[in-house]
């Protein structure tokens, strides 16, 4: 095995980090080996997983490297052979070094963001790292993801002017705001464990969006 690794990223906080770290991680974790690194010292997506139900178990192994703040890409590449899929939870801020160490073993970045203005303007700033970074890591690709998305309308005018002044690409499937991902961290679940189909549907067809580019 050769994992690939997918770090989830944002200097804004709030946009959905966790949320779609772990979801993700748990899902793909039913038909690979995963595993879920969890960077941020607040330790949510820790305690996300460990909340589970002993019938209802984390389907991807985790760990926490929140303490580890230099050369965290060599720590993560002891973990590459024995895994499919390496998710890693980012903190929110950019400037301590985490995202940046962990950037240079990474396969993709994925960026969630709010379309809303404010949450896009503050998106912006990680674009300089990745573009650096990948002059030393040639394989690092990069993606928007919109979350928390309101199912009464399409995403604003606005908000699709501003995701096209990025230098990447979104994926296709955006998130909605659904209170099933809000039960999932409840109870250390997935969406999956949820009676909530337009959830799975969307998380499934992000992950074959993952997939396909990986
Ligand atoms: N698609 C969604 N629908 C409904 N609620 C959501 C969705 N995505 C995230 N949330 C909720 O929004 C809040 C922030 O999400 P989350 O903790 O995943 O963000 P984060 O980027 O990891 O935050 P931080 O920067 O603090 O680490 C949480 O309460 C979470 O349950
Ligand atoms: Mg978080």
């Amino acid at each position: 095995m050769n994992a690939k690794v997918i770090l989830v990223t944002n200097q804004k906080g709030g946009c959905g980090k966790t949320t779609l770290a772990v979801n993700l991680a748990g899902v793909i974790g039913i038909n690979s080996k995963v595993l879920l690194i969890d960077g941020d010292p607040q330790g949510s997506a820790s305690r996300w997983a460990v909340s589970c139900s002993d019938d209802k178990p984390f389907l991807a192994a985790v760990m926490s490297l929140a303490n580890v703040t230099d050369k965290v890409n060599r720590e993560i590449k002891k973990y590459l052979a024995d895994y499919d899929y390496i998710f890693i939870d980012c903190p929110p801020a950019i400037d301590n070094n985490f995202t940046a160490s962990a950037l240079l073993i990474a396969d993709l970045a994925l960026i969630p963001v709010i379309p809303s203005p404010t949450d896009l303007w503050a998106a912006l700033g990680i674009q300089k790292l990745i573009r650096n970074t990948s002059e030393i890591n040639e394989k690092l690709q990069a993606r928007l993801v919109a979350n928390m998305c309101q199912s009464n309308a399409t995403i604003s005018k606005e908000a699709l002017e501003l995701i096209n002044e990025f230098e990447y690409e979104k994926f296709e499937t955006n998130i909605y705001q659904r209170t099933a991902y809000r039960q999932a961290a409840a109870f250390g679940g997935t969406v999956m464990d949820l009676d909530n189909p337009k959830a799975k549907l969307e998380i499934t067809a992000l992950i074959n969006e993952i997939k396909k580019i990986l």
